[in-house]
């Protein structure tokens, strides 16, 4: 049985799609044995509904050690699923390899301090880029710089906002999470 840790900071719609395809099979022999999230969030609220252990470590300078005392040892991989504080150069060294993050862009376009959430589909509106899409990669110090495990694309359309970027970027993130947990898993 692999075991995952969830790190969560807002909605969770990627934790509760987790969530799903551990329960249904898809993601097979794995379980869920922490949620971590860094702020009060409904990413926290998931987990408490499915009863799954929880813990808030508030953001701030010593988060990452902070998780690193209470994170179980035999922890297969450490998943950010839409996670908004900066792991420790420290913490990514130990746990080098058994990390990944799920980033709104074709990264290494959009990607690195303060690109996160909105601010990505904003960028990407206002650059007039012809198609956007997510990236699951594993982490490292240098942020969104660790090699990319999936990524999947989609046309952005003169219609498009960031609200409507952020919807189809969800959609892709759903497709894609799962299959990069089993990627990494050797599932
Ligand atoms: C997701 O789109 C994720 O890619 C993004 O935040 C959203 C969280 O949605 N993450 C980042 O921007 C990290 N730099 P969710 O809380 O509904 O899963």
């Amino acid at each position: 049985m692999k075991n995952l840790v969830i790190l969560v900071s807002g909605s969770g719609s990627n934790l509760q799609r987790i969530i799903d395809t551990v329960d249904s099979g898809e993601i097979p022999d794995a379980q869920i044995s922490l949620v971590v999230a860094d702020r009060e969030c409904y990413g926290l609220e998931r987990a408490r509904n499915h009863n799954i252990e929880n813990v808030l470590i508030p953001r701030g300078k010593n988060f990452s050690s902070e998780l690193g005392k209470i994170i179980p040892e035999n922890t297969d991989l450490i998943v950010l699923a839409g996670f908004l504080s900066i792991l420790k150069p420290e913490f990514c060294e130990n746990w080098n390899g058994k990390i990944i993050n799920i980033h709104p862009a074709l990264l290494p376009k959009y990607g690195g301090k303060g690109m996160w959430g909105h601010h990505v589909h904003h960028a990407v509106i206002d650059a007039k880029e012809k198609e956007s899409g997510a990236t699951v990669h594993f982490v490292t110090s240098g942020i969104d710089e660790g090699e990319a495990i999936l990524q999947k694309s989609f046309e952005v359309t003169e219609n498009d906002t960031a609200e409507t970027l952020a919807e189809k970027v969800h959609k892709i993130e759903y497709e894609i999470f799962p299959e990069a947990i089993n990627k990494v898993l050797g599932n």
